[in-house]
C-alpha cells in the first residue's frame, strides 16, 4: 500500500511465477476470482487472437451434475453448450464413463469437457487424458476447489489445455478474493493475460510482434482480442505470495482434520467421502480437503440427514450442501431453457444431494474447535444410530 503501486504490476508478476513454479506449469495468469479465470479461459477458447478457435459457438461441453455456478455459467453466457453428466459417488468427480455413454449418445456434437476436481481430490490425469485423446475432446479443468492436490506426480487439472484457480477467502490460500489460470500453453497465456485487461496486446509475450509496422494507432494501445477487467490488484498478490510459502503446512492440517473427523465417526451410520484417501498407503497427496462431505448410510438416510444437520446447526456447527446439490435442479437451470436434462436423470446427484453435506476443514480451526466438531459428530451419530 505504502509503494502507490496499487494495481496490477510487480507483485502480480511475483506471485504468477510463485504459483506456476508450485504447479510446475510453464504459465500462471492471476485474475480477481476464480469464475473470472472460468470466463477468461472460455472466451480464449472461442476468440484467440491468433489462429483457430478451439471451440465453435453452440459446441457441447461435459460437466458435472454436481458443479458450482460460475462453471456452467460462463459456458452459458458465452453460446456454449453444456451437457450434464452424473458423478462418481466415491469421489464427487464427472464419471468418466457415465461420459463416455453420453459421448456415445451425443455422437461427434461434443467437442470438450470440463470437469470439477471437487473439494480436495484430484482426478487421474492419466484417466482424463486418454479419456481426451479417445474422444478427440478439449480439456478444461475447474480445479477452484483443489490447489495443492498432486497424483501421479502432476498437480490436480494440469492436463489438457488449461486449469482455473480460486484464492477465495476460505481456500486453501487465500488473496482475499482472487483466482487465475494455469496452462502450458503460451499462446493461450497470451491470450488471457489480453482476455484480463480488455483484449489488451501490452502484457503478452508477443507484444513487439503486435506493434511492429503499427502507423496509423498509437502502438500502445493495441487491442487485439476481446476482452473484460478480470485483473486483481497488487495488495492481493503480495498476500498470495506470502500464502503460497505456507501451502504444504495448510494442507497438512486440513488432513489431519479430515483423519480427526473420520475416526470420530468411525462405525456410526455416517461416512467421510474420500476416507480412502486417508488409509495407510493410500496416495494422500491425492487430495488436499477442502471441506469435509459427510454422507448418511443405511436406510431412511434421507430423513436422518435432515436430523443430523439440524442437530449440528442447533450446536452451531455450519453445515452446507455438497457444493450446490443437484445442479439440475436449481431455479436458473429453469431460465436458461436446459429441458433436454432433468434432474431425475443423475441419480447419483440426487442421492448426494438427498443424503450427503458438509461441514469445514479450514486450516485455522482451532484444536478446540476441531475437538467441539469431532465430538458433536460422534454423540449425534451415537444419537441417531
Ligand atoms: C468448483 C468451483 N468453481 C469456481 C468457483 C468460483 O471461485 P471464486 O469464488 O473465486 O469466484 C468455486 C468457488 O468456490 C468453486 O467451488
Amino acid at each position: 500500500m505504502n509503494s502507490g503501486n496499487l494495481t496490477m504490476g510487480s507483485q502480480v508478476k511475483n506471485f504468477e511465477n510463485d504459483i506456476s513454479r508450485y504447479l510446475d506449469v510453464a504459465h500462471f495468469v492471476m485474475m480477481n476470482s476464480g469464475s473470472s479465470a472460468n470466463l477468461a479461459m472460455i472466451e480464449a477458447l472461442l476468440r484467440p487472437a491468433k489462429g483457430k478457435p478451439q471451440l465453435s459457438l453452440a459446441d457441447k461441453i461435459l460437466v458435472p451434475a454436481i458443479a458450482w455456478p460460475t462453471t456452467i455459467w460462463p459456458l452459458v453466457q458465452l453460446g456454449l453448450d453444456p451437457i450434464f453428466v452424473d458423478v462418481n459417488p466415491l469421489t464427487l468427480a464427472l464419471d468418466l464413463e457415465c461420459a463416455q455413454d453420453v459421448i456415445d449418445e451425443f455422437g461427434g456434437k461434443v467437442r470438450g469437457i470440463f470437469p470439477i476436481h471437487p473439494l480436495g481430490y484430484s482426478m487421474l490425469p492419466s484417466e482424463l487424458e486418454s479419456f481426451i485423446d479417445k474422444n478427440n475432446l478439449v480439456l478444461i479443468n475447474d480445479v477452484c476447489e483443489s490447489l495443492g492436490s498432486w497424483r501421479e506426480g502432476k498437480h490436480a487439472g494440469t492436463s489438457g489445455t488449461a486449469g482455473s484457480f480460486s484464492f477465495y477467502f476460505s481456500h486453501h490460500i487465500t488473496t482475499m478474493e482472487g483466482g487465475g489460470v494455469a496452462t502450458n500453453d503460451s499462446k493461450f497465456a497470451d491470450d488471457l493475460r489480453s482476455i484480463r485487461s480488455h483484449g489488451w496486446s501490452r502484457d503478452r509475450s508477443d507484444v513487439e510482434e503486435w506493434r511492429t509496422g503499427v502507423t496509423n494507432n498509437d502502438a500502445k494501445f493495441l487491442f487485439v482480442s476481446t476482452g473484460y477487467n478480470v485483473r486483481p490488484m497488487e495488495i492481493q498478490a503480495a498476500i498470495g505470495i506470502s500464502q503460497i510459502r505456507d501451502i504444504d503446512i495448510f494442507i497438512g492440517k486440513r488432513r489431519a482434520i479430515a483423519q480427526a473427523v473420520n475416526k470420530a465417526i468411525a462405525g456410526s451410520c455416517i461416512e467421510l467421502i474420500g476416507a480412502e484417501n486417508l488409509k495407510e498407503g493410500a496416495d494422500q497427496n491425492g487430495h488436499s480437503w477442502m471441506l469435509l462431505p459427510l454422507r448418511i448410510k443405511g436406510p431412511n438416510a434421507a430423513e436422518l440427514k435432515r436430523k443430523i444437520v439440524k442437530a449440528l446447526e442447533n450446536l452451531e456447527i455450519e453445515t452446507r450442501p455438497v457444493l450446490t446439490g443437484n445442479f439440475l435442479a436449481q431455479p436458473a437451470m429453469r431460465t436458461i431453457g436446459h429441458n433436454r436434462q432433468q434432474p431425475e436423470d443423475f441419480p447419483v446427484a440426487t442421492m448426494i444431494t438427498e443424503t450427503a453435506f458438509m461441514v469445514g476443514a479450514h486450516h485455522d480451526l482451532t484444536s478446540e474447535q476441531i475437538e467441539f466438531l469431532c465430538g458433536a459428530l460422534k454423540r449425534i451419530a451415537m444419537e441417531f444410530a
